[in-house]
């Protein structure tokens, strides 16, 4: 039998590499590939399964002549892939959920305490030799234990942020399209509550967002939304950034619309919004929401799993669109 084909656009940590290499051939660039070089090696025929980072966009374009099995993404997101095209070709696309929910929720934690108590201002404080010792009014914050927590989404991460945000006093509410009955929220039950929207946008003292981006959630937080923010909220985001119109952002944290942000994501990767970087009343982390060497082994191991079962013809244990097995794609070459 031939063995598999992989394009990995960027090599996995241990061990996703090697479980590639022992169940196939692995195609690595020998540079990041740009849009239309992704499709065009997605279009020869020679490989079986591409293995992608969420910074390879797979739009419609670029899947118009793909011939692979499938796009196993290294991220629990998947919105760098048009699922719908990729779909109707017969592509199958696969995820790594789950493994990357305590990781996030951590640091949308860090966020929320580090930008309430000004951690990074206080840092640079003291490595410019400024700290002369203990005064009174020292770059003072705001109190976390007692605040709400807004929560938009109420997904996995979202429930574990507030699970760690009860352990820290903190009130939680929620927006999502349905309630959560109780008996589905075990440790949460009767702990927190479901409101709409606006009112969770108006009341949040900490809004911190947990949706996946869609055409519906572009730009959710906008200028009106910032706007009906209270003036002494912060906005904390570790989804995805084109959710928050980052140079809204960047006016309300200026003008004081806002008392800060705290931000792991942006609308421009890896750029960032002119003016965000010089606010003091900004946290900002590259991209880091599932960064511990443990999670991203984990995560390498299930990307490359996925990538193996798709390449063999078998279902991969996370397909985020299962139903393109039944589509009649025109999606990969015939096998020798
Ligand atoms: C994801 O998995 O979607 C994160 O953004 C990166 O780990």
């Amino acid at each position: 039998m031939t063995r598999p084909t992989f394009l990995v656009t960027t090599p996995l940590p241990d061990p996703g590499m090697r479980m590639l290499e022992a169940a196939g051939e692995v195609v690595v660039p020998e540079r990041a590939l740009v849009a239309d070089e992704l499709g065009a090696a997605c279009s020869t025929g020679n490989h079986d399964v591409v293995v992608a980072q969420l910074t390879d966009v797979f739009d419609e374009a670029t899947l118009a002549a793909a011939a692979v099995r499938g796009i196993s993404n290294y991220a629990v997101g998947y919105d760098n892939v048009d699922v719908a095209a990729a779909t109707r070709r017969g592509i199958l696309v696969c995820n790594t959920p789950g493994v990357l929910t305590a990781a996030t929720a951590d640091l949308a934690m860090l966020l929320i305490l580090a930008t309430a108590r000004r951690c990074v201002e206080a840092d640079a404080y003291l490595r410019s030799g400024q700290f002369r010792g203990w005064q009174p009014e020292l770059l003072l914050g705001s109190d976390v234990t007692g605040a709400t927590l807004g929560l938009v989404g109420f997904g996995r991460i979202a429930r574990a942020t507030a699970e760690r945000a009860l352990g820290f006093g903190m009130t939680v509410r929620y927006t999502a399209r349905r309630e959560v009955p109780d008996d589905e929220l075990g440790p949460l039950a009767g702990r927190v509550r479901r409101v709409e929207f606006d009112e969770l946008v108006r009341t949040s003292d900490f809004l911190s967002l947990h949706v996946p981006l869609t055409d519906d959630t572009h730009h959710l937080i906008d200028a009106d939304a910032l706007r009906a923010m209270k003036p002494t909220a912060y906005l904390i985001n570790t989804s995805r950034g084109p959710i928050v119109d980052e140079r809204a952002l960047v006016d309300a944290l200026r003008d004081g619309q806002i008392a800060g942000a705290g931000l792991d994501v942006y609308e421009q990767e890896p750029e960032v919004a002119d003016g965000l970087a010089e606010l003091p009343n900004a946290t900002l982390l590259p991209h880091v929401g599932s960064a511990t060497r443990s999670v991203r082994s984990t995560m390498a191991r299930l990307c490359a799993a996925n990538a193996i079962a798709m390449a063999r013809g078998e279902m991969p244990e996370h397909p985020v669109n299962p139903e393109a097995r039944l589509s009649s794609g025109t999606g990969h070459r015939a096998r020798g």
